[in-house]
């Protein structure tokens, strides 16, 4: 297989469990949010602010595109590139789709100091998060695979996924 793919809600260990997985495997990180903020020249932040999300979303699909022709790669998204269907079958062709599951209180624990992300900037994020998740997860569901990180023990997580990943080339 070409890539790993990572999809999951904010918070849910995507960034640092997607380092360490390309490290081990010796292949490129990277992350679809990174990539939309050096072609605005904006933070996601501003992006929401200024353009809206729509604009946001469109941006992000035509990057999907462009990194699906990639291999040897380990690429991370953004919470809600699922939420389009392209986005997501373009994803799936592109290699293993990992979906990294986490309960409502883990993520609210790890964004809870952080202002980054603002669909979360809200009076309560607590409720935000469960409602999304709520909404989002049977498009998560459509991963090849899918790995609680509510302990985020980085090491086995990344581990499960090689095993994973090494079993389909074989
Ligand atoms: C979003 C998740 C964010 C970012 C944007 C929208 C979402 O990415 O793409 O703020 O809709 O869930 P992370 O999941 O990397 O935080």
């Amino acid at each position: 297989m070409k890539n790993i793919v990572l999809i999951g809600f904010m918070g849910s260990g995507k960034t640092v469990v997607g380092r360490l997985l390309a490290d081990r495997l010796g292949y490129k990180f990277i992350d679809t949010d990174k990539i939309i903020e050096e072609r605005i020249g904006k933070t996601i932040s501003d992006i929401f602010n200024d353009e809206g999300e729509h604009y946001f979303r469109e941006i992000e699909s035509n990057i999907v595109k462009e990194l699906s022709e990639l291999s040897g790669h380990v690429i991370s998204t953004g919470g809600g590139i699922v939420l389009n269907q392209d986005n997501l079958t373009c994803l799936k062709k592109s290699g293993l789709t990992v979906w990294l599951k986490a309960s409502p209180e883990s993520i609210h624990k790890r964004v809870v100091s952080e202002s980054h992300r603002p669909l979360l900037n809200v009076k309560d994020p607590l409720k935000k998060i469960k409602r999304l998740l709520n909404l989002r997860e049977k498009f998560y569901s459509k991963a090849d695979i899918s790995i609680n990180t509510d302990d985020l023990d980085i090491e086995k997580v990344v581990e499960n996924i090689i095993d994973v990943y090494h079993k389909g080339e074989n």
